[in-house]
């Protein structure tokens, strides 16, 4: 059974899907905000953090975070740093996001609310802090006026969250947060970084089938 092809959107103008490092990043996609896939601590670590530690500087950067953020980041929450080395690829901004643990576990003790991928879209406490994520980076992004914010698959690294259901809940926050502000508003565009051509093609399902999984009804 083929899924229900999405009709032509505007929002979609202002979203692209790469494959790539995020810290290295063509010039011509004007990206000047990137998002980090951070701890609690911000102290750093492998994967997104890594690579964004050591493109930033890592001395840097942690003394910034020690200083600045001293209370670290709660999951689901966005703290600022500036760029530092990442200012030679146009970077101006860093938004260091903290995503959930994806835990899997079933039997979550709430009868009818299973904590794994059996639960709907958005019904899991992970969900609902990945999401988090999402709105707080988009909000920090117009806050900062950002041309271009480059956003990593949170959590689906080393913190586990199954990809498909990760990429559905990027994708509708953020053509969420275009449906309510309308281009040219900030951030302009988004684009989600991906490690691999599986990871991208992951994004690109969501996004082709998107009427079939998206809980708000498009208006207009
Ligand atoms: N550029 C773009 N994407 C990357 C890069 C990179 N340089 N490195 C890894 N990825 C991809 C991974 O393949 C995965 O799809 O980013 C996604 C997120 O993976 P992680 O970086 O492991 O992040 P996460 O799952 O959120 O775990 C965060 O890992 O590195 C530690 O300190 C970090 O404790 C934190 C945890």
């Amino acid at each position: 059974m083929s899924l229900p092809q999405a009709a032509p959107d505007a929002r979609l103008d202002r979203i692209e899907v790469v494959v790539g490092d995020i810290t290295d990043l063509p010039d011509d996609l004007g990206v000047d905000t990137v998002v980090n896939a951070a701890n609690e601590p911000l102290a750093g670590g492998a994967g997104v953090d890594g690579a964004i530690h050591r493109a930033a500087g890592h001395d840097e950067l942690l003394g910034y975070n020690r200083t600045h953020h001293p209370e670290g980041c709660k999951t689901g929450l966005v703290k600022v740093s500036p760029a530092f080395g990442l200012e030679a690829k146009g970077i101006k901004h860093i938004l260091h996001t903290v995503g959930p643990v994806w835990s899997g576990q079933r039997d979550t003790g709430v009868p009818g609310a299973p904590g794994d991928d059996t639960a709907k879209l958005g019904y899991t406490l992970e969900d609902t802090l990945l999401a988090s994520c999402y709105t707080n980076v988009l909000k920090a992004a117009e806050q900062l006026e950002s041309e271009a914010v480059a956003i990593p698959a949170v959590s689906t690294g080393v913190y586990g969250f199954p990809k498909p259901r990760a990429a559905k809940i990027a994708l509708g926050h953020v053509l969420g947060h275009f449906q309510q502000r309308p281009a040219p508003a900030f951030p302009k565009r988004v684009v989600f970084v991906c490690f691999s051509d599986a990871d991208a093609e992951v994004y690109r399902q969501a996004i082709d089938t998107r009427d079939a999984w998206m809980f708000t009804q498009r208006r207009g």
